[in-house]
């Protein structure tokens, strides 16, 4: 299995991993900033995102999380920042726990360490079903409403439209193997209190998946941590804000280079 990637830049390495049902071309806001702060950026797609694709019928964590290292040794290097949105938060947390002192510091973006509620396990189950019989459309009304902040729908129909487009070009096999991926997923806040790289925690204070409940809690959790939270933005708070993102995560690059 290996992942298709976009790479940028030179420099020390940062991989980003993008959030359910995206692609890597979710970060296209941070690329420009990252390679002029002296970055190397990398961008892998999950299998069946973007143009990776898929032949396996659950994306599990774990194994989303041994395709980053794969691609880290395909590309010879040893060490990276690593940062993740929501699902890719979730690939991140595996990847620091899975593969420790590969990741020199952490940036975990909406996202949080339990596992699924038995309540939300049954949604996604839902959600596979219906994506089976009408296709990743259906996530537009599933899903969208609660992702971005009243602020963006209002006043940012750009990204409501790439949005809906994402939504509906998502591949189905990808969509559910994630689905399922996630539903499975193992609670890693027994781990938290061990993370001892410096983490950032970025979350959009409108975030209606993960609230700033999770914030504070991964906040309390994980020792060296710093948490923003963004004005406006909802789930998605790099593309709801690029701006406030960008100079966050460059600032905390900054001094954890
Ligand atoms: C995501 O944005 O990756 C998803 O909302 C994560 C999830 O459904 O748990």
């Amino acid at each position: 299995m290996k992942f298709h990637y976009q790479e940028f830049g030179t420099g020390k390495a940062i991989v980003l991993l993008h959030a359910f049902p995206l692609s890597a071309s979710m970060w296209k806001h941070q690329v420009s900033p990252l390679v002029v702060a002296g970055w190397r950026v990398i961008l892998p797609d999950f299998p069946g995102f973007g143009k990776s694709l898929i032949d396996e019928k659950i994306s599990r964590m774990e194994y989303l999380a041994i395709g980053v290292s794969n691609l880290l040794s395909d590309l010879k290097i040893d060490q990276i920042v690593i940062g993740g949105l929501s699902m890719g938060g979730y690939v991140a947390l595996n990847f620091v726990r899975m593969f420790p002192g590969k990741a020199s510091a952490l940036i975990l973006a909406g996202t949080n360490a339990s596992a699924d509620s038995e309540e939300k396990k049954a949604s996604r189950f839902t959600l596979i079903e219906k994506v089976k019989k009408e296709g990743s459309k259906i996530l537009i009304d599933g899903m969208l409403p609660n992702v971005v902040s009243d602020y963006s729908r209002i006043n940012n129909t750009d990204l409501i439209k790439t949005l809906k487009n994402d939504f509906e070009k998502a591949s189905e096999d990808g969509v559910s193997a994630a689905l399922q991926g996630m539903a499975e997923r193992k609670d890693h806040n027994d781990f938290l209190d061990a993370i001892n790289i410096p983490t950032l925690l970025i979350f959009g204070e409108q975030d209606k998946i993960t609230d700033l409940d999770s914030a504070r809690l991964l906040k309390r959790k994980i020792k060296n941590s710093t948490l923003v939270t963004i004005p406006n933005a909802g789930h998605y708070s790099n593309l709801e804000q690029p701006e406030l993102f960008n100079k966050t995560i460059i600032d905390f690059l900054t001094v954890n280079k």
